[in-house]
């Protein structure tokens, strides 16, 4: 009888996952479907009354998660935690958008926008995999990057530079890190209907620019993104590391 080959397993059970921006849009998706798949999920983000409303409700639904209060800026905080918990998934969903002319960009603006998407990307991404490589385990870091880290977007020129930046510096981790067995890898959404968008949504003229350019026809939904993130956490995509997943609804494609 032939030996068949056997589906790589999706199953989470035993590990423990950090999932950041937790409490909202994205991020609660993220927490939501790693918990289903089996693991210990700790949901971070600031605000303390969302996180204890979303852990609630997936203890609710039988899953293990537990709530962080977090701002992920804090360079200080954000590396006790990485040095007191093995994670062994990392997804990271704190994001932040100021949209606007280029001309009009303010320093605080730009700082702001790349100290959450890239600085502390960036070091959530070292702490974590430190850890990882200290533990001597294998582990999965996924950041939310964007479509506009593929491509420009009408008013996003600090947003796309930091989700560019993104790519690049997950592509240079990867080469580093893929030899200890630590992937890293970006999920790159269209737009997603969440708190981040509503008032994007809410322009008429934005509005028609996303259906016109999204080749499926529609906008995207927090369950789009779930079953991604699932397959970079888990085994079954144990060979991809340092490139990114486009869900766009086909954005880029022309
Ligand atoms: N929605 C989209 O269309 C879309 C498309 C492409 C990419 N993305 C990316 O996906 C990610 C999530 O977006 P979303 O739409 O889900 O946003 P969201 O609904 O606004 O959620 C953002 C989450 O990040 C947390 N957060 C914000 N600042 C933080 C900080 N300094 N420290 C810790 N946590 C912080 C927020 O909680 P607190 O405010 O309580 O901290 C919240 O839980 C972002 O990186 C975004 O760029 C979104």
């Amino acid at each position: 009888m032939t030996d068949l080959p056997r589906t790589p397993s999706f199953s989470l059970t035993g590990q423990t996952a950090l999932v950041t921006g937790a409490s909202s849009g994205i991020g609660q998706g993220c927490a939501v479907a790693l918990a289903e798949a089996g693991a210990h999920v700790v949901c971070a983000a600031r605000g303390v009354d969302k996180l204890n409303d979303t852990v609630a409700a997936l203890k609710d639904a039988g899953h293990s998660a537990e709530a962080l209060s977090l701002d992920q800026s804090d360079l200080e905080a954000l590396g006790t935690l990485m040095a007191e918990r093995a994670f062994d998934v990392v997804v990271n969903s704190a994001g932040l958008a100021r949209h606007g002319p280029a001309l009009e960009t303010t320093p605080e603006d730009f700082d702001a926008v790349a100290g959450l998407n890239l600085r502390a990307a960036y070091f959530l991404s070292t702490y974590a995999a430190k850890a990882m490589i200290a533990a001597g385990k294998p582990g999965s870091i996924i950041h939310i990057s964007s479509q506009m880290g593929h491509v420009g977007g009408i008013d996003r020129a600090v947003y796309c530079a930091t989700k560019h930046g993104l790519e690049g510096m997950v592509k240079a981790m990867a080469i580093e890190w893929g030899p200890a067995q630590v992937r890293i890898n970006t999920v790159c959404p269209t737009f997603i209907r969440t708190p981040l968008t509503q008032s994007t949504f809410d322009n008429p003229e934005r509005a028609a620019w996303i259906t016109e350019k999204i080749k499926l026809g529609r906008v995207g939904e927090v369950e789009d993104i779930m079953g991604a993130v699932l397959y970079l956490a888990s085994k079954a995509s144990a060979l991809v590391t340092g490139t990114s997943m486009l869900i766009d609804g086909g954005w880029t494609a022309d």
